[in-house]
């Protein structure tokens, strides 16, 4: 199944399609009764901009978020409060916004919950699997410009990883250095994926993914679709090194 690209002007058009389009993905989803949507959440900074703009939006959609599950592609080991921590930056720009059910809301343990990053991504695991099959009904991902895909990166072991769905890093070549990932196992379980990307400084890892030819060791955003649905939300600056 080919990935669907759809480009737009500037990353501000970007983030407030992909809200206005998770808004409608998620109130779609919740035709069936009592039907909890799965959703995992990336960060970066235009996951941040998307965030806000689904909070800002989020009074003028339909959406029983109490059916909403969030989860992380990925998650940095460290201190609960800490800036750096993708489900706090979630939290301030959209989860505490939105009226989410709290035993819905999945986030990886902190430097201060558990002893050390191994700790973390076993706790993960089993509550993905807990879950049933672990399968996402979206998941998001931004995408760095060495085409790394959630904390799955160019060249490292953690690529290698079965028979789990997540995996502790360590030495992470973008900081902080330690994390917890899903693995490619996890991610093949969603059922849509969105890549979220902007800016000039992602085209070469942009047209990388997408070529006919090239590798997961070497970009790692070649190794993830969705089941059903696999998207490419950019900007023209992040698309600028694609034919057109
Ligand atoms: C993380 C992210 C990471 C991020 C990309 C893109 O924890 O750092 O999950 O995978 O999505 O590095 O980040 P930017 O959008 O900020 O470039």
């Amino acid at each position: 199944m080919t990935a669907e690209i759809r480009r737009h002007p500037d990353a501000e058009t970007l983030a407030a399609d992909v809200a206005s389009a998770l808004l409608a993905r998620l109130e779609e989803s919740q035709s069936s009764p009592g039907a909890v949507t799965h959703v995992a959440l990336t960060g970066g900074s235009i996951a941040e901009a998307i965030h806000r703009e689904v909070a800002r939006r989020a009074a003028d959609a339909s959406v029983d978020w109490s059916r909403v599950a969030l989860w992380w592609g990925d998650e940095r080991f460290v201190a609960r409060d800490s800036s750096d921590r993708n489900a706090h930056q979630a939290r301030e720009d959209l989860l505490d916004r939105v009226a989410l059910d709290p035993g819905n809301v999945h986030e990886v343990p902190a430097s201060d919950d558990v002893p050390d990053v191994e700790a973390a991504a076993a706790s993960y695991a089993d509550e993905v699997r807990s879950q049933g099959a672990g399968e996402f009904d979206l998941v998001m991902l931004g995408v760095g410009p060495d085409g790394h895909v959630a904390s799955l990166f160019p060249g490292r072991p953690e690529l290698q990883v079965t028979g789990a769905v997540t995996v502790a890093v360590r030495e992470s070549p973008k900081p902080p250095p330690e994390r917890v990932s899903l693995t490619f196992e996890a991610l093949a379980r969603a059922r849509a994926v969105w890549f979220v990307v902007n800016g000039e400084g992602k085209a070469e890892a942009v047209a990388r993914a997408l070529a006919d030819e090239g590798t997961i060791e070497e970009t790692p955003a070649r190794g993830v679709h969705g089941r059903d649905e696999t998207v490419w939300w950019i900007d023209e600056e992040a698309a600028s090194h694609l034919p057109r």
